[in-house]
This record gives structure tokens, C-alpha cells and sequence, in this order.
């Protein structure tokens, strides 16, 4: 087959290098791609989707990121009878607003956390005499990961409520270890990938603001399969049966002493998540996002290497702030043992230099989680570029916990 990536990120990346090691696919495109993607797909720039795929007779496209999702693209490319992996936009609202995600789980009976949707200023300070400290406040649009603050007490809440546009969702606090629990879906079936843990603020340690995603690890070792069955039970299927979901559900779960519990929904592949879990991916990807995109997934699971993956991401020193671009990256050529995704990267004559907050996702296996850790780490130390930031704890909490 023909296959089309639409995205630019460390995620599209790992999903054409998986692609590219497809059996199933032929030709690989991107649009509109990026450096590394380069090296595995032809990268054309951004015009219109649906046209492109038809003038190159591509057979399957994959949707990266969220933005074409919100806006419609899957219902573009289906009116024309394109095979397309994604939601609806209709669906992709799960992500789109939160009010309507938060709305939708409460008519579920799915696990969340207890929550007020308001509409204003006044309203949000009137409602947060219902809840304790911390509370979360979560503007209700798509916001880059910039829409969600922790309020630790009454004026970090009053500031909370100034910054962020209404409508808002305020919600309780919950503890616990976070996990990003991914399914692949056809209309009526959920296949689950492995599970794995993001590191979303900037800092070792978990300390600073919070970012894209500034590491990621899957270990199988995250969820046994009775949690697992749980998720899909209580979480995953009834939100599939009630949607007809296609394309990848996200749930951002929070592991507290009740149970799994739904931080939020994505519609789309995680980013850094994607790179260590292509990295463990056996199957024959471009047979199994086909299947998904024909409403024919019939595997109850994928195949996966036991071994664990670690992606390290290397980001722009002032990230998720203000930070300069156009850094050339030394050290590409002399990495091994670890996969280079790119995800903010252009060429400058010969080079590749830094353009965006996160630059590359550095990402290894190994026979455990340490050793993989330690393979991503090694080949970090030999990339270089000025201002470079990048944690020194990726996938330590998980080590920590096996291991004790
Ligand atoms: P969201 O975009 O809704 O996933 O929120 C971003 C991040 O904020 C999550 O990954 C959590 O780390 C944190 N967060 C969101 N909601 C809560 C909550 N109810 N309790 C604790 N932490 C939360
Ligand atoms: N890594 C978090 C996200 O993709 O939303």
C-alpha cells in the first residue's frame, strides 16, 4: 500500500519510521513531515489532504496530531471514500473540550474526577467553595498542554481563573501514578497497545511547568492484565460503544486507590508516548491501522517485544517558555543503539538545526527498563546543540518501583 502521515512531531516521525518497516507499505509519504521523517517517507508541504491523497492514490493516511482531527479531516477524506485512521470530528471533541469530555463520562457512569463545568469569572469563583486544595482548572478548548492549572490555594486559584478563558472545568485533585492507556479503535472494537508513563514537566524530579512531554517509557510491567481488562471494561469499551470510536482513544489515566481514573481523553496518539511504543511494536503496522481505518480490526492484541523502551526528549534550553531556534545539532551521524526521532528539526544548508521547543526524541530498548534507559541516555551524551535541555530521570520512577 500507499500510506500518507499528516504531522510534523517526534510522534509522526516514529509512526512513518514503523510504517516504513511495514511489510504491507510500499511508498511512504508525509506532510508535512520534517527532517528525520525525510529519511524514511517523502515529505511534501501542507495543502490540501484530501487532494494530495487522491491525485498520489495514497491507500491509508494517519492522522498525527489533533488540530486536522478537531477540524474534520477523517469526514473529508471518508465523503471521498479514503481509508483514514482517526475520529470523526464529532468524536474528536472528546479532546476538543473538556466540558463536553467531562459531560460525556459523567452519562457513562466512567471514572473521573468529581467536577463543576462554569461559563464564567464570577461563576468559577463562586464554585471553588466546593472544593478542597489543590484544585485543577482546565480551560475547555484544545490549549497545547497549556490549559490545565493546579491551584494550591485561594490566590493561586483566583490567578488560575484570571488566566485561563472560560468555559472552565474545575475538578478535584486525585493521587496517584499516571498512565497513558492507548487503544486502537474501528467503530466497534478496541485493540489496546502497551501501556506507558509521559514525564510532562520540564524538570528532574517532576518540578517546573508542564510541557508537551518531556520523556516517555512503556513497560509491560505498567499494567498486569486483570488492570487492563478493568480499563477496557469500565473506561475504554463503554466510550467505544457509545461512539462508535475509530482511530486512537487516548485515556490519561490516574492509578488512585479506587481504581483508574480519567484525567483526560485524547484522540490521537500520544507525543513522546508513540516513540518508545513503535519501538516495541512487532505487528505489521500498516495492516493493522488498515484494519482500522476498514472497521475489520480482528485481533484482540498486537504483538510487542517484552522489552521495554525509553525516549529521552532533548528540548530547547527556555522550553516550555521562550527559547531561541536555528541551533545546529551535532552528533546525529555517531549515534547507535537508539533510534533519533526529530520533532522540532530543519535543514540549514548541510545541517540540521533546532526549530521548535522539543527537538529530537532519543529513544532506546533493552533487555529491562534500565538498560534501556541507560541505551537512550548513551546516545543522548553524544548529540549535542546549544541550550540543549533534557531530564536525567526519564523512566526512574518506574525503575524505582520494580525494583523495590
Ligand atoms: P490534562 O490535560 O487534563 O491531562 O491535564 C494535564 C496534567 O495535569 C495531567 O497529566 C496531570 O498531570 C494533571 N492533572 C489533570 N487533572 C488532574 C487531576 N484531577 N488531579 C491531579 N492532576 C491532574
Ligand atoms: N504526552 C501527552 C500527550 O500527547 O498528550
Amino acid at each position: 500500500m500507499k500510506a500518507l502521515v499528516i504531522g510534523s512531531g517526534g510522534r509522526e516521525h516514529a509512526l512513518a519510521w514503523k510504517l516504513k518497516n511495514s511489510p504491507s507499505v510500499k511508498a511512504l509519504y508525509a506532510m508535512p513531515g520534517n527532517p528525520g521523517i525525510g529519511q524514511v517517507a517523502a515529505c511534501h508541504a501542507v495543502k490540501d489532504y484530501v487532494q494530495f491523497a487522491e491525485a498520489n492514490s495514497i491507500d491509508l493516511t494517519v492522522v498525527g496530531p489533533e488540530v486536522p482531527l478537531v477540524a474534520g479531516v477523517v469526514d473529508r477524506f471518508r465523503e471521498r471514500g479514503l481509508a483514514i485512521v482517526g475520529p470523526t470530528a464529532e468524536n474528536a471533541a472528546l479532546e476538543g473540550s473538556k466540558v463536553h469530555s467531562k459531560r460525556f463520562m459523567e452519562k457513562l457512569g466512567v471514572p473521573t474526577a468529581r467536577f463543576r463545568a462554569v461559563s464564567s469569572a464570577g461563576e468559577a469563583t463562586a464554585a471553588l467553595a466546593e472544593f478542597r486544595y489543590p484544585v485543577v482548572l482546565k480551560t475547555d478548548g484544545l490549549a497545547a498542554g497549556k490549559g490545565v492549572i493546579i491551584a494550591q490555594n485561594r490566590a493561586e486559584a483566583d490567578a488560575a481563573i484570571a488566566a485561563l478563558p472560560c468555559p472552565l472545568v474545575m475538578e478535584e485533585f486525585l493521587e496517584g501514578e499516571e498512565v497513558s492507556f492507548i487503544v486502537l479503535c474501528d467503530g466497534k472494537r478496541a485493540v489496546p497497545l502497551e501501556p506507558s508513563q509521559d514525564h510532562k514537566r520540564v524538570f528532574d524530579g517532576d518540578e517546573g511547568p508542564n510541557t508537551g512531554g518531556m520523556g516517555a517509557y512503556s513497560d509491560s510491567r505498567l499494567m498486569d492484565e486483570a488492570m487492563r481488562g478493568r480499563v477496557l471494561d469500565t473506561i475504554i469499551n463503554p466510550v467505544v460503544q457509545a461512539t462508535g470510536f475509530t482511530g486512537f482513544l487516548y485515556a490519561g489515566l490516574m492509578m488512585t486507590p479506587n481504581g483508574p481514573s480519567v484525567l483526560e481523553f485524547n484522540v490521537r496518539m500520544g507525543d513522546p508516548e508513540t516513540q518508545p511504543l513503535m519501538m516495541r511494536l512487532k505487528s505489521d503496522w500498516g495492516e493493522v491501522l488498515m484494519a482500522s481505518a476498514r472497521g475489520a480490526l480482528s485481533m484482540d492484541r498486537l504483538e510487542w517485544t517484552d522489552e521495554p523502551a525509553t525516549c529521552v526528549v532533548m528540548a530547547s534550553g527556555g522550553y516550555p517558555g521562550t527559547f531561541e531556534t536555528g541551533k545546529k545539532i551535532a552528533g546525529l551521524d555517531s549515534v547507535s543503539g537508539a533510534v533519533v526521532f526529530h520533532a522540532g528539526t530543519r535543514r540549514e544548508g548541510g545541517d540540521i538545526v533546532t526549530a521548535g521547543g522539543r527537538v529530537l526524541g532519543v529513544t532506546a530498548r533493552g533487555a529491562d527498563l534500565k538498560a534501556s534507559i541507560d541505551a537512550a541516555y548513551a546516545a543522548v551524551a553524544q548529540i549535542h546543540f546549544d541550550g540543549a535541555h533534557y531530564r536525567k530521570d526519564i523512566g526512574y520512577r518506574g525503575m524505582r518501583r520494580y525494583n523495590s
